[in-house]
């Protein structure tokens, strides 16, 4: 982990956006409108609410989304955790050094304005997101 990172997101992989969204909006969590992230061909939205942390939910396009098989195996789970970070580069290459795999290259991501997002995974850690300031 990187000292200097924020805390983003839990992101959560959901067959399908809307069931797991109502949960959310009945406890006073305020949905955005669901995009399509064609990288990761998955629908994305985003939850939140004052005072506790992001959720995002992230629904398969169709089965070949890389979280069809999360979904096979586990069902509704979270899948990953996403920092903030400074310099996208400068904290890949710190984290690989700490032996995070690049799973996904940093490329824009339409869920964040077209801010750039990184994969990497830790054995310790599970699959991380980093985005870019
Ligand atoms: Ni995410």
């Amino acid at each position: 982990m990187l000292s200097n990172w924020k805390f983003d997101h839990i992101g959560v992989a959901v067959p399908e956006i809307e069931g797991t969204a109502a949960v959310y909006k009945a406890a006073g969590y305020t949905q955005t409108e669901p995009v399509y992230d064609p990288i990761q061909n998955v629908h994305i939205c985003f939850l939140s609410k004052e005072g506790m942390p992001k959720v995002e939910l992230l629904a398969p396009h169709d089965s070949t989304s890389p979280v069809q098989q999360t979904l096979d195996k586990m069902g509704v789970t979270p899948y990953h955790t996403c920092y903030e970070v400074e310099n996208i580069e400068a904290a890949v290459a710190e984290l690989r050094k700490m032996r995070y795999i690049v799973v996904r290259k940093p490329e824009p991501a339409i869920a964040f304005d077209n801010r750039r997002v990184c994969f990497l995974y830790n054995k310790q850690v599970g699959l991380i997101e980093i985005v870019e300031q």
